[in-house]
């Protein structure tokens, strides 16, 4: 996954953040790349699509989840959206007038996780499920207490708090931490090259875990 999603307050207004949706569509290209049959299930955004990857365009967090749902079987899921965490209970079926009395505060109900979903789907878990960690402080803390709660194999975190890398950025910076807490820390670099490294790390992983020890 990737990009932001957008949760509508009414026809016009809604709320999202500033992914661009670069960093997940490097991913895709680099998995491509090495001739794994990828497709990106993308918010909106002004990507421009030059690789051949299956595409499919979402809006809200919840169309976001139900065409994973539709997209499983996978043997890897990489979640790198900025998905919505919450959403507006109540979606105006009109344009909200500035003079509407009733609108002075908005209530908000929690959207499904994603990658949660995979990480405990029983049925249908990918063989690898990596999730991502956007936050502004305890990076590692924090990322590592994302991969247990949502039963991760890997979480890439990043730091989304400078201006020259992260969201909305070509840059990123990040640390690839797996479930025995060891990680590798990248530096600031191109959301291109560490895609590079995540797929890299990612089909080592598949891999190692497929292969059959006597
Ligand atoms: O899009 P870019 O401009 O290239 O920027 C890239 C990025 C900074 C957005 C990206 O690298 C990144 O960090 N993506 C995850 C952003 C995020 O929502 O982080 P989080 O820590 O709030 O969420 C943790 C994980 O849960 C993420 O894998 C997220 O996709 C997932 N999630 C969150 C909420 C939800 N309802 N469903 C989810 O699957």
């Amino acid at each position: 996954t990737t990009g932001p999603t957008r949760e509508y307050l009414d026809p016009v207004r809604y709320i999202s953040n500033d992914s661009s949706g670069k960093q997940g569509y490097e991913i895709a290209v680099a998995l491509n790349k090495l001739g794994v049959k990828t497709t990106l299930i993308t918010g909106p955004t002004n990507l421009i699509i030059n690789a051949d990857i299956k595409i499919k365009k979402v809006v809200s967090a919840k169309e976001m989840f139900n065409e994973v749902k539709k997209t499983l079987p996978v043997d890897i899921a990489i979640c790198a959206a900025a998905v919505a965490d919450f959403k507006p209970i109540k979606k105006n079926k009109n344009k909200i007038k500035k003079n509407q009395n009733s609108f002075t505060s908005i209530n908000f109900e929690e959207n499904s996780d994603i990658v949660e979903f995979l990480g405990k789907n029983n049925k249908n878990r990918p063989s690898i499920v990596v999730g991502f960690s956007a936050e502004t402080e305890n990076l590692h803390k924090n990322a590592i207490i994302k991969l247990r709660e949502k039963n991760c194999d890997i979480i890439v975190s990043n730091d989304v708090s400078k201006k020259d890398s992260g969201i909305n950025s070509d840059y990123n910076r990040v640390s690839i931490i797996d479930g025995n807490g060891n990680f590798k820390v990248f530096k600031r670099s191109k959301k291109s090259f560490i895609a590079n490294k995540i797929a890299k790390v990612v089909l080592d992983k598949l891999l190692i875990d497929d292969r059959n020890f006597n």
